[in-house]
């Protein structure tokens, strides 16, 4: 069923790259599909002098391509408004509450707001600070958050700037975005997980031997190096992502299928998480960074890149949940840039079987796959008796459900499903404070380790441009007597 939503979008850092690739588009679509209709308007705000012409050309040249008729194009960009506007300045807001009050009467939005923050999270404490003091904020309908990530930059800056965000808006109106909480597959996970007994029954440490997550990715730093350099691929992906996927996986069972029950369960899988000493860091845990090979230069030959640069580009590492259903299951996550291929993957590797009573030789594990990116799938190994005239083999054989080209085509982009959550006030799919919190609080751990431990130089940079990172994140699943079910570098 379209539900028409009325909204009124205020988007602080309206010109950026993120506005312009992604926000722009998906609030397109939601247009196109009838979400959003007659009631919403969205105010775009920066430091730039644009005019509202300007900004309407840039939002057409963003949809370009992905409208039935020009004249769509133009009804849809009519909705959109500028505003020059410093950020820190008292006298801007009191234009922008004007505007607001006039888009509200004029598209009959009936109070309902949504705050997008898609700028430096340094001035989320005076935005929030404006809208409240400023009356931006509306008695008459929902106000609503949206925060893009980094969600800090450690624990400490996370508390600060949640305490920064919840002087003004409480937790229930904040919308802390993962765009990976948007994607289908990762969605998948709690329909296979809660949707098939037969997966109920063997989700905990008595059948599962090892959980493997993959984020892969070919590209490098592209042009975004200022921000990696202070970054690294800790903060970047495994603080948030791959934590994420983490929870997921690994929490119990929610009450209901609920935002308030859903993420409280994961608060909980967060905050299972074993906290590591320096030294269970170094056992645990592998940094890499690409150096040139294949084509492709080194990282620290990347623009912006300090030339004895020792950010990682690259981390595996092996984690401990210490719930009861997850206790003494290792978790493997790895992630990083210029490795050989873009593959979002998750295996769960169950236990194999206590005892082999075939004449062939070993039989091998069974294997639950989802398939993230690119092509989202699942697949599940099982053995299964090999043809053949005389005895008896057993072969093992995959069988895979992957989104054809149509249902591709239908299924919306992380940043369109995550809009339109947030325009209902389902909180689901957005990180809550919690969350955050026992995910920086396992992350800042290694960070400090790491920190304090001098980068041999004669081993660092560790990988080739091309390859699925260093040795050493082979061997982290190799001295347990595993390894990386997603190995594409050695895959026919
Ligand atoms: C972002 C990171 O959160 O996720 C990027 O900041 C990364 O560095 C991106 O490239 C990957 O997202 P996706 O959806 O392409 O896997």
């Amino acid at each position: 069923m379209t539900t028409k939503q009325k909204a009124l979008f205020i988007i602080f850092g309206g010109t950026g790259d993120l506005a312009q690739r992604k926000l722009y588009p998906s609030l397109f679509n939601l247009y196109k599909k009838g979400f959003l209709n007659e009631n919403f308007a969205v105010i775009g705000t920066a430091r730039r002098p644009w005019s509202n012409d300007h900004y309407q050309d840039v939002v057409r040249n963003s949809i370009s391509g992905m409208e039935d008729t020009a004249q769509q194009a133009n009804e849809f960009a009519s909705h959109f408004y500028y505003q020059s506007h410093n950020v820190t300045d008292t006298n801007h807001y009191v234009t922008l509450f004007e505007l607001a009050q006039k888009l509200d009467e004029k598209y009959q939005i009936g109070g309902n707001r949504l705050f997008y923050l898609a700028m430096s999270p340094h001035f989320f404490g005076t935005i929030c600070e404006h809208l409240r003091s400023q009356n931006i904020v509306t008695a008459n309908g929902y106000n609503r958050v949206i925060v893009e990530k980094p969600f800090g930059h450690d624990l400490a800056s996370a508390i600060q700037l949640n305490d920064d965000i919840c002087k003004f808006f409480p937790e229930e109106d904040v919308f802390r975005i993962d765009h990976y909480l948007g994607k289908e597959m990762i969605q998948n996970i709690a329909a296979v997980r809660f949707g098939n007994n037969l997966f109920k029954a063997l989700w905990n440490n008595r059948y599962i031997d090892n959980i493997q997550i993959t984020l892969s990715e070919a590209l490098g730093v592209e042009e975004r190096a200022g921000y990696y350099e202070t970054s690294g691929c800790l903060r970047d992906m495994v603080q948030n992502h791959i934590l994420q996927i983490v929870a997921l996986l690994t929490m119990n069972a929610p009450v209901t299928f609920s935002d308030v029950d859903i993420r409280q369960e994961k608060i909980s899988a967060l905050k299972a998480l074993q906290v590591y000493t320096p030294q269970e860091v170094k056992e645990n845990f592998v940094r890499g960074q690409y150096t040139q090979g294949n084509g492709q230069v080194g990282y620290r030959q990347e623009n912006q890149v300090a030339k004895d640069s020792v950010t990682e580009t690259f981390v595996a590492g092996k984690l401990h949940v210490n719930s009861m259903s997850f206790a003494g299951v290792p978790i493997y996550v790895r992630s990083g840039k210029r490795l050989a291929t873009k593959g979002t993957r998750i295996d769960v590797v169950f236990k194999n079987m206590p005892n082999n009573i075939f004449d062939c030789g070993q039989i091998l594990p069974n294997v639950l796959t989802f398939n993230v990116d690119p092509i989202p799938a699942m697949s599940l190994r099982l053995n299964s008796k090999a043809v053949s005239q005389e005895g008896y083999g057993i072969e093992d054989n995959t069988l895979t459900y992957t989104h054809d080209n149509a249902l591709r085509a239908q299924t919306p982009e992380a940043y369109e499903k995550l809009l339109l959550d947030a325009l209902k006030g389902d909180a689901t799919n957005f990180t809550h404070w919690q969350e955050v919190y026992y995910s920086w609080r396992f992350v800042d751990a290694i960070r400090q380790a790491w920190d304090q431990e001098k980068i041999d130089v004669e081993t660092f940079p560790n990988y080739e441009c091309g390859s699925m990172g260093p040795k050493a994140a082979f061997d982290l699943l190799a001295k347990d007597g595993n390894h990386w079910e997603f190995d594409p570098c050695h895959e026919g």
